[in-house]
């Protein structure tokens, strides 16, 4: 029999109450009272055990992963992707899915998405009111959709993809929600899910139908696609894979883009260290070309402002697997059934890793390989984010273009907690700034 690190005594009702409204005081005062592994119990869940010790890390993203199941453990989210997202699939399928997927997140076809992501980054940039106080987050959430819809059908389908926009935004503002308030929008949520499904069947039939004139966008490439034994994906698992892009690829793209605006404007070196390099590198002004991938890579210290946002301000707070036997973990030995949960947040956040952790400073990064079980914003092993590639390069496009065409200063001193928004923790307040152009 083994005995589970020790945890809140309060019931599940109260914790889980606790983890929806109030996470970061939650883990924290988790982590302050019982230490490097702790266990949080929730109703109608497996215990969770949080651990944030990278040997202890080490161990599950390096574990076996027909025991160590993240799909098992992410069944919350399956109402939203589908049975057969790659979130939801483990051992054999999740290999052949992950192989059916890998190609349009390959590094090489980066190229093919800096113009794309240049004309929607400059679109929205010129619509911004210059000399006012706007929400800078908004416009962040529309530049991501805008892009991964792209990247996702395509460029050729004005109407459809319009309409596709319109009804994922319905249904992304939902799934937002306070999980709580979503029980009961459930009716308007299944509604919009037909709609999606309805929309998405025809567009698949479509693809298949006619020519590929455009062979770069996703679904494209997953409607060509085939397996090791030549057989290609049903249109359920294009749908679910297409729906999982959208609702894992936006808003944990746009929210990390907040948080990197909100302490650049928090840290006026950083931000000045920001733009020179942008301004040697890609230049200043409204009408340059888009830059190139050599550009983008050799941004080496805004790479290194997106790892640092990445580190204190993690926009998914943990990861999980869920055991299939009981498995030695750090000092412990956890039960099969119960759910392992590395804390990116808490781990980013130790004070042995991460000498003055609260404190932003990019410079920890330049010149430096981290380790990957001391930052992990991407999470791990062979779960390991698909987009991460995808999401970086997208991240540096959008604010190397901002920084060379606008200059962005606060709008007064609110105080920014972490709220939560859907998947993501994100800050409050949509991140009031004031523009004024180069
Ligand atoms: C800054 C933006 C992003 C962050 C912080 C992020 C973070 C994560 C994390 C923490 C995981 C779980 C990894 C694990 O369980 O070990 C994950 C998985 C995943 N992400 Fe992302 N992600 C981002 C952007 C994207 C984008 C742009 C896409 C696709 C267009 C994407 C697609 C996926 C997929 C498909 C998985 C599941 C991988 C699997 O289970 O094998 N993500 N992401």
């Amino acid at each position: 029999m083994c005995e589970l690190p020790p945890g809140p005594r309060v019931p599940p009702l109260f914790q889980m109450f606790q983890w929806i409204s109030r996470p970061i005081p939650f883990m924290r005062s988790c982590a302050e009272t019982y230490g490097n592994a702790f266990t949080i119990r929730f109703i109608a869940t497996p215990p969770m055990v949080f651990i944030s010790e990278p040997a202890a890390i080490k161990q599950v993203f390096t574990g076996d992963p027909a025991n160590l199941r993240a799909g098992r453990a992410n069944r919350i989210l399956k109402p939203i992707v589908g049975s057969n997202s790659i979130l939801m699939l483990d051992g054999v399928r999740h290999r052949r899915e992950r192989k059916l997927l890998m190609p349009p997140f390959h590094g090489e076809r980066m190229r093919l998405y800096s113009r794309m992501m240049c004309e929607i980054v400059d679109r929205s940039i010129d619509s911004w009111p210059i000399g006012a106080s706007f929400p800078i987050h908004p416009q962040m959430q529309e530049i991501t959709l805008d892009i991964i819809l792209r990247a996702a059908f395509g460029v050729a389908e004005g109407e459809r993809r319009w309409r596709l926009r319109r009804t994922m935004v319905e249904a992304l503002r939902l799934a937002g929600r306070n999980p709580l308030l979503l029980v009961a929008a459930w009716n308007r949520l299944v509604r919009i899910r037909r709609e999606i499904d309805r929309l998405l069947y025809d567009e698949i039939a479509r693809r298949k139908a006619t020519a590929q004139e455009d062979s770069s966008d996703i679904m494209t490439l997953l409607v060509a696609a085939r397996d090791e034994e030549g057989r290609p994906m049903s249109d359920e698992e294009i749908r679910d894979e297409m729906v999982t892009m959208l609702v894992a690829g936006h808003e944990t793209t746009a929210t990390s883009l907040a948080w990197a605006i909100h302490s650049l404007l928090q840290n006026p070196k950083v931000l000045a260290a920001a733009r020179a390099e942008v301004a040697h590198v890609v230049g200043e002004g409204p009408r340059l070309p888009p830059p190139s991938p050599e550009q983008i890579a050799s941004l080496e210290y805004l790479d290194a402002v997106i790892k640092e946002t990445a580190r204190l301000n993690p926009v998914v707070p943990i990861v999980v697997r869920r055991l299939e036997k009981d498995t030695p973990i750090g000092d412990t030995k956890i039960q099969a059934g119960n759910i392992v949960a590395p804390c990116i947040y808490l781990t980013h956040r130790r004070p042995d890793l991460w000498p003055d952790p609260e404190v932003f400073n990019p410079d920890r990064f330049v010149g430096r390989r981290i380790d990957p079980y001391t930052f992990f914003p991407f999470g791990g092993g062979t779960r390991h984010c698909l987009g991460a590639a995808f999401a970086t390069y997208e991240m540096k496009i959008v604010l190397a273009r901002l920084l060379s065409r606008v200059s962005l200063r606060t709008d007064g001193g609110q105080r920014v907690r972490v709220v939560r928004r859907g998947i993501t923790f994100a800050p409050s307040g949509g991140i009031p700034v004031i523009a004024s152009m180069n």
